[in-house]
């Protein structure tokens, strides 16, 4: 177990969460080593199962939590990575992850970006338009290199998930139209320094059933038949995102019956097997430690008022996500209804509404469950709060691994113009 109350008090693993705001302060994002390793080691291990390991290879999506330390463990695991950005090809290149393990998604790369991750030879690139792959096209003549990519395929297919984290749908800017797919492979064979060897696929995220998995890969599986029938050859397949977790009362997916699904499914093709699970490797490994400043009474309501808000973790705000919010003290009492909340002017920036919690007091610290994901990557400086600091725990050991922003920080880059 990651989080246990030892002698009463949160643990993360070894260390005890009132030991790292007493040196670090609050908000702080704190993650665990050994269960981010723990959750790679659980799709490496479901994978293995069904296939050869030179046969598939997990590139974590970074954009879940791009920390260097996190990327830099999941490397040392074997891990690739997806990308979505410039930004993220230099952290994930910084961290030690190979250029020849890293798939390049998004629905608008830039000239820049492309032109970086072309002349550093990663993997593969994830087409998502006719134009983009004109444009890389180009990009690969002049710098005399040929580019494997893959044409990201709209299934239609309705992942059923949150609104705004599904993207395999018809209506969703995301890939191209999986009827309309065959016509820019056959484009992509006359444009030159490109080499459509691959398929790729991402119908949502936080997934919590296989039917839309199994919908998506047999249309990508029927598309492989078709191209190669066609004489193109293709010899990779990219099945997008990993399984959802758990924030409340969900079920998440067996790996190893998701495995099976991409055994079942790929088997007989030979095709290589990319997944690029971000949320489902780091997710149930991070907190976010908090304080709280006030508890206020509302008219016939309790506010919790913490020292971190929306800016910190975005999710609740965005997606109404649920994050459970944990004392580090632990208490035998009862509970009582309270409304947590951050402090930004914002009536949005809401965590709970009347949600049961043992009595607190001003100046208690507490923790916003499953916040590895999507939390600190996500995080702005909206009211000018910096941003939180960055801890990670491997058994008794802690260490910084971002420092807590200042306002010097931010106020740095910003210029008074001289005569206006
Ligand atoms: N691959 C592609 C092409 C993606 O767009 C994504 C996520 C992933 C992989 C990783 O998916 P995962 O394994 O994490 O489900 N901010 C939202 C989630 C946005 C996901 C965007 N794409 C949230 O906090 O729920």
């Amino acid at each position: 177990m990651t989080f246990t109350y030892k002698k009463g008090q949160l643990h993360i693993d070894g260390v005890s969460l009132a030991s790292i705001a007493e040196k670090h302060g609050t908000p702080t994002y704190c993650y665990s080593a050994t269960r981010i390793e723990e959750n790679f080691d659980a799709y490496d291990k479901a994978m293995a199962r069904v296939m050869a390991r030179k046969n598939y290879t997990i590139c974590y999506a970074s954009k879940a939590n791009g920390n260097l330390a996190v990327l830099s463990l999941l490397n040392k695991k074997g891990a690739g990575a997806d990308i979505v950005s410039g930004g993220e090809l230099a952290r994930v290149l910084k961290a030690g992850i190979p250029a020849n393990k890293i798939v390049f998604s998004g629905v608008g790369k830039g000239e820049e970006e492309l032109t970086e991750a072309i002349r550093r030879g990663i993997l593969q690139i994830n087409v998502e338009s006719e134009p983009e792959l004109e444009l890389i096209s180009r990009i690969a003549k002049k710098l005399k290199k040929k580019v494997q990519i893959a044409i990201r395929v709209n299934p239609d297919v309705d992942a059923k998930t949150h609104k705004k984290i599904s993207t395999g749908k018809k209506e969703d800017k995301f890939g191209i139209d999986i009827k309309a797919a065959p016509a820019l492979y056959n484009k992509a064979r006359k444009l030159g320094g490109i080499d459509a060897c691959s398929i790729s696929v991402h119908i949502g995220s936080q997934l919590t059933s296989l039917t839309p998995y199994k919908r998506a890969y047999e249309r990508v599986a029927n598309l492989v038949k078709k191209l190669r029938k066609q004489g193109h050859n293709i010899t990779r397949v990219d099945l997008g995102g990993g399984i959802g977790v758990r924030y409340k009362n969900e079920k998440p997916l067996d790996l190893n019956l998701y495995a099976l699904v991409i055994r079942d499914i790929f088997e007989d093709m030979g095709v290589h097997i990319i997944l690029e699970p971000g949320r489902s490797l780091v997710a149930d490994a991070g907190v976010l430690l908090t304080r709280v400043r006030h508890v206020k009474k509302g008219g016939h309501k309790k506010f919790l008022i913490l020292d971190a808000a929306m800016n910190d973790l975005m999710r609740p705000a965005l997606y109404e996500a649920y994050h459970g919010l944990v004392p580090c003290k632990q208490s035998g009492g009862g509970k009582k209804p309270y409304d947590v909340v951050g402090p930004v002017c914002e009536t949005g920036d809401l965590f709970h509404t009347n949600e049961p919690m043992p009595a607190m007091k001003d100046g208690d610290l507490a923790v916003l469950m499953t916040a590895g994901a999507y939390g600190s990557s996500m995080s702005s400086g909206y009211n000018t709060r910096p941003l939180a600091a960055e801890v990670l725990v491997r058994g008794k050991k802690s260490a910084l691994v971002r420092k807590r922003q200042t306002i010097d920080d931010i106020l740095k880059n910003e210029i008074m113009p001289k005569g206006f």
